[in-house]
């Protein structure tokens, strides 16, 4: 399953650079029986099968060893389930900082909860929404902490300017033909001006933010400089608007 992360892209390129180390631990490799089992039915019944803390303790333990051995005495563990906490961006950053990560993906319909006894982790959702195990999460959250890492991405600061970087939204992109189909390209970006470029990004990526992710601005505090965009980018949407209902329907 990891190969769409090992073997594509952003996330292939920096892994076979050697940016960054991913190790996988299968806990059947850690079964003690001839079937390699690594579920059972739940006590008190219902449906479904649980993921036996054996295996998974036998193969975070090996993980944790070989983490060890490499000088990471205290890598941060991370389960990744629906009950988790929400990963965004911060959270993202968050992990990034750590030494070393721990990732357990779970399968069926729980894990027994034994394994978090002997091993307290941090649990991690990708959203409120259930998925048949925690790969894809996995990769996500990988995909997501490995972007970050400096060298990763081809164009060096690409990934501050990525959409919740600054907790804003990212501002509209174009790029050649100048005139597609009689879509002409803003005015601003055209004009060669360093500052004036950055100023309306700044203005869209806080105008976007604004319309479609009115919750990301009520927990952050806008400098002067933002206030003033934002105010212009609402004159401008409301001139456009009013513009379009004088023009009448087409
Ligand atoms: N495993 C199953 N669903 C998940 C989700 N939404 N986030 C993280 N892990 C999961």
């Amino acid at each position: 399953m990891f190969a769409a992360l090992t073997e594509h892209g952003v996330s292939g390129r920096a892994i076979r650079s050697g940016l960054c180390g991913l190790r996988f631990w299968d806990p059947r490799d850690f079964t003690l029986d001839g079937y390699r089992t690594v579920d059972d039915r739940p006590f008190g019944g219902g449906p479904g099968m649980v993921m036996l803390a054996e295996p998974l303790d036998l193969a975070l333990t090996a993980a944790k060893t070989a983490l060890r051995r490499k000088g990471v005495e205290r890598p941060r563990l991370i389960s990744l389930s629906p009950q988790g906490r929400r990963l965004d961006q911060s959270l993202v950053e968050d992990l990034g900082r750590a030494e070393g990560l721990v990732l357990l993906a779970g399968r069926y319909e729980g894990i027994d909860e034994r394994l978090f006894q002997r091993h307290p982790m941090e649990e991690v959702s990708i959203g409120d929404y259930v998925l048949s195990g925690g790969e894809l999460p996995a990769m996500v959250l990988l995909d997501a902490l490995i972007r970050r890492l400096p060298g990763a991405l081809g164009h060096a600061g690409s990934a501050n300017e990525d959409s919740f970087a600054d907790g804003l939204l990212d501002c509209p992109h174009y790029t050649r033909p100048e005139q597609y189909l009689g879509l002409g390209v803003p005015p601003e970006l055209m004009t060669g001006n360093h500052a004036g470029v950055a100023r309306w990004r700044r203005k869209q990526a806080l105008g976007r933010t604004w319309q479609r992710r009115p919750d990301l601005l009520d927990r952050r505090r806008l400098s002067r400089e933002d206030e003033d965009l934002l105010d212009a980018f609402r004159e401008e949407t409301r001139r456009d608007a009013v513009g379009s209902e004088e023009s009448g329907p087409d």
